[in-house]
Order: structure tokens, then C-alpha cells, then sequence
């Protein structure tokens, strides 16, 4: 049987450094909170509990937790400060007969990842250890817990820099602030910790020092992937952690088949999915529940936000919100897709087109410089350029119906709520305020009229009027 695991987030931190009205842990990156991303990698432990503790903040962060993964046991920290004391409470809340290993995450430690977490637990496991962390060794390790150790190696403890000697100072083996511990051995540690230090805190790395004391076995495990363990405490760490994390998520998009051109200038959102042989170009944002299929190529310059992208669609220099796009779409470039747009297979969206809410069936296309609005075209139809669907009267919005196989001129207005029927056309410059039946022609423009001499007459010595006197010379 595999030993029982619970997995404690710590999260009552203040994060004063980011400058924020929003709590450190709820800032994103990857489209995700850090919250959420460590949530994320302690899910993908498997583990028998997840516990959260939270105390700044707490009603913003126990919710924000609790609608990503609502499973989570969320404890609150009361007024004695430091990392011991939240993990105390946390412990408290496990079942009385667990008596497995409890590893600890920082909310706002958001790189740290499933396979480390498992050869951390792996490796205390089979050493049968009290404690085992995370270390790594930094060029500057100004602010972080050092790890001390006997001539021989072994561990000895971990000083806090704030309360560290001079000479301890100089070591650069680093507490990653990552662990996993016995359950009894936590518990037995933490009773006996105080708060009798330079920050009057009760420091959970005290832990270390009364778990060796107590005859058990400690061991920190350096790694060399120091982003696992690199902490968001301002904005510029935010952002240094977003673009590593982005880098990642290209490399295993790399890794899986997909052409990513450019990964400086590639952002891709943890929750993205994209199958083998998509091509990503240059300047491409893919956000949120974006999916992207087999054959498609997204960009240069374009954004997709939970879009739903069919294979061997393409979007080029475009913007889209909540769209689908069928196989073999094409959008672009220029265009700017709203919440609702539907396009069908083969059907196009061109330049310059803006869409919202518009279901456009296969094969059908609004390839120019138009604005489509809450209108269903049906299939094998064609909007001519410059074409308005007019959907709102200045209070309410009305839907348009185009049928199959229609014809809609260019610099038509479609003034909703209208239907244009199956097979129908519209000439030019048609004002549609009434319905079109099936197959019918509509047009409502005044014939035109032409005023021989008009320009010589009105507009005598402009060049307009020389040309004029010229073209009608060599006609004659
Ligand atoms: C802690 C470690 C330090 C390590 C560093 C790694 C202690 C005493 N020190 O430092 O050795 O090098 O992490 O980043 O643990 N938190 C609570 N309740 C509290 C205090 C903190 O939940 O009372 C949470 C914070 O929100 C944060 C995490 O614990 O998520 C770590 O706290 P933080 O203050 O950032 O760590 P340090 O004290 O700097
Ligand atoms: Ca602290």
C-alpha cells in the first residue's frame, strides 16, 4: 500500500512588496494565479488532503482556492506569525490516525513541479527521514535560510539570514522553503519550537535542528533548477517568473511537435492545448481555454482568448474572444473577433472584419472590411466588402438571418432584424430593411443619373475640367 500523503500550501503571507490591493497569490502568470498553479502541482501528487493556510486577505484567497480546487481543507492562521505556526495549524486539521508524509509548498512559490515533489518524497521515503527539503546553491543568497552541515556533509540545521552569524552568512547552500516531513516527527518538532528569534516568529525551519535532536534523520537535496524554487515577492519577480514559466510551456509544446517560430515572442497559457504540427509565428498570445488542432497555422500577431481552433484553420494578424473556428477557416489579417462568432468549415473571415456573435456556416465568407453582428449565415454564402449588419436601433440589439448560397452585394446595410432567403442576391449598396424571399434580387438604390458637362460648367479651370476637355478630345 502507498504511503498516505496531505500536502500543506502555505498562503497567510501579507506580500507588502508587490504594491498591491490584489493578495500576492492571486496575481497570475500563465493565465493562472500562483495559487492556483501550486494547487495545480499538488494535485498532481495524488494526495489524500490538500490544505491551505490563509490569514491576509483570507475571505479573497479561501475563495479564490476554493473555486479552483474546492476539495482543498483551508485553515486559518491565528496571531502567532511565522511558517512553524501555519504549518502547526495545518497538521491539526489532518485526521488523528494520518500518519503519512506532509509535504509543504509556498503559494507563492509557483515553478515547483510534480516530478521533483516526487523524488523529494521518493528519496525521504526510502531514507526513512524526519525532514527532507529542497536546497539550492546561490551566487547571492542575501534574505534566504541557510542550510548548515558538519564537516562530513550531514545536516545540521537552518539559520534564518536575519539571524545568522557573519560567517554563516557566507554560505550559499539555500532553504528552497520546500518539504516533505513524517508526519510524527513534524508534529513532535513543531510542539517544542518558540519564537524566540530575531523576527519573533515561529520558524518551521527550527524544525530541522529539533527533528536531528529528537535522534531523527534530516537531509536538504540540492537542485540545480533554481526556478523550481524561485518566490514571487514583487512585481519583478512576477514577471521573471512568468516569462520562465512561458519558456517552459513552449519547450514542452516544442517537445510535443508543434512549430513554434519565435518563443521570445510566444505566450502561451498554462491551459492551452495544441496538437502536433500546428504552426505558431511570431507575436502570438494564446490565452486562457485555447485549443488548437492538428494542421493549424495562428499568426504572426494575432491573440486567441478561449478560442477553439478546428485543423488546418488559419488566423493571421487577427484578435478573437470565445470564437471557433472550423477546420480549414481562414481569418485575417486584421480582424477582431468578438464572444459568439462561430465560422465554419472552409468559411473565411477576411481582412478587416469585425464579428460578434455571428454563426457563419462552412464554405461561407465575409471576406472585406465589414462589421457582421448577431447575424446566422447560412452555408456557401458571400457578404460583399464593406458590408454592415446593422444589429442595434439604439436601444436593442435584433438578430439577422442570411440563408445558403446568398449573395449579399457589396456596401450592402443588413438592418436588423431582417432575413435575406436561400439563393437570394442584393445589389450594391442595398439598404435590406425588409425581408428577401428565396432567390429573389433586391436592390433600392435610385437610378443613376449623369449631368452631361456638369464639371466644365461648375468647376471651369480645375484639373478635374482639363481632364475632362482631354478624355472627351480623344474619344471624339
Ligand atoms: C522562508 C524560510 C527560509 C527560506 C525561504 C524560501 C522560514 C522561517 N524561513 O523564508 O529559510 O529560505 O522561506 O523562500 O520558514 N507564511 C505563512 N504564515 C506565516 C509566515 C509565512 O503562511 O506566518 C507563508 C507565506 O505566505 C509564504 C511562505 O509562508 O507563502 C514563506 O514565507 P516567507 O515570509 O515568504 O518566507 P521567509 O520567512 O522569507
Ligand atoms: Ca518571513
Amino acid at each position: 500500500m502507498a504511503e498516505k500523503l496531505a500536502v500543506v500550501i502555505l498562503a497567510a503571507g501579507q506580500g507588502t512588496r508587490m504594491k498591491s490591493s490584489v493578495p500576492k497569490v492571486l496575481h497570475k502568470i500563465g493565465g493562472r494565479s500562483l495559487i492556483a498553479h501550486v494547487l495545480d502541482t499538488a494535485a498532481g501528487m495524488q494526495p489524500d488532503a490538500v490544505i491551505a493556510v490563509v490569514r491576509h486577505e483570507r475571505e479573497l484567497v479561501a475563495e479564490a482556492i476554493l473555486d479552483h480546487a474546492p476539495h482543498t481543507v483551508i485553515v486559518d492562521q491565528d496571531e502567532v506569525p511565522g511558517t512553524g505556526r501555519a504549518v502547526e495549524l495545518a497538521v491539526a486539521a489532518l485526521p488523528a490516525d494520518f500518519a503519512g508524509s506532509i509535504v509543504v509548498l509556498s503559494g507563492d512559490v509557483p515553478l515547483i513541479d510534480v516530478p521533483t515533489l516526487e523524488r523529494l518524497v521518493r528519496g525521504h521515503i526510502d531514507h526513512q527521514r524526519g525532514m527532507t527539503l529542497l536546497s539550492a546553491v546561490f551566487e547571492n543568497p542575501t534574505g534566504l535560510g541557510r542550510i548548515l552541515r558538519d564537516a562530513d556533509g550531514s545536516m545540521r540545521g537552518i539559520v534564518e539570514e536575519k539571524d545568522a552569524t557573519e560567517a554563516q552568512r557566507r554560505i550559499t547552500e539555500i532553504n528552497g522553503g520546500i518539504y516533505v516531513f513524517a508526519r510524527t516527527a513534524l508534529e513532535s518538532a513543531l510542539a517544542e519550537i518558540d519564537t524566540n528569534n530575531a523576527q519573533g516568529e515561529k520558524y518551521l525551519t527550527d524544525a530541522a535542528a529539533r527533528i536531528l535532536a529528537g535522534g531523527g534523520a534530516v537531509d536538504a537535496v540540492a537542485t540545480d533548477d533554481t526556478w523550481l524554487i524561485a518566490g514571487v515577492n514583487d512585481r519583478v519577480q512576477l514577471s521573471d517568473a512568468g516569462r520562465e514559466l512561458n519558456r517552459r510551456i513552449v519547450r514542452a509544446h516544442q517537445h510535443a511537435g508543434v512549430t513554434i517560430h519565435d518563443p521570445a515572442s510566444t505566450w502561451i497559457d498554462a491551459d492551452v492545448s495544441i496538437e502536433p504540427d500546428v504552426e505558431v509565428l511570431p507575436g502570438t498570445f494564446l490565452h486562457g481555454a485555447t485549443s488548437i488542432a492538428t494542421g493549424a497555422v495562428i499568426g504572426p500577431d494575432t491573440t486567441l482568448v478561449d478560442c477553439e481552433v478546428g485543423e488546418g484553420a488559419q488566423i493571421r494578424r487577427s484578435e478573437a474572444t470565445l470564437a471557433v473556428f472550423s477546420a480549414g477557416a481562414q481569418v485575417g489579417p486584421f480582424s477582431f473577433i468578438r464572444p459568439g462568432t462561430e465560422l465554419g468549415e472552409g468559411g473565411k473571415i477576411g481582412a478587416f472584419v469585425e464579428a460578434k456573435n455571428a454563426k457563419i456556416g462552412s464554405g461561407s465568407k465575409v471576406p472585406h472590411l465589414s462589421y457582421v453582428g448577431d447575424v446566422t449565415i447560412g452555408e456557401g454564402s458571400n457578404i460583399g466588402a464593406g458590408t454592415i449588419v446593422a444589429n442595434y436601433d439604439g436601444v436593442k440589439k435584433h438578430q439577422t438571418t442570411v440563408g445558403d448560397a446568398v449573395r449579399v452585394g457589396s456596401k450592402n446595410v443588413l438592418i436588423a432584424p431582417v432575413t435575406i432567403g436561400d439563393g437570394a442576391y442584393t445589389a450594391a449598396g442595398a439598404m435590406v430593411r425588409k425581408d428577401v424571399p428565396p432567390g429573389a434580387l433586391t436592390m433600392n438604390v435610385a437610378p443613376q443619373r449623369n449631368i452631361e458637362g456638369w464639371v466644365a460648367e461648375n468647376r471651369p479651370g480645375t484639373s478635374s475640367a482639363q481632364a475632362a476637355e482631354q478624355g472627351r478630345e480623344e474619344r471624339a
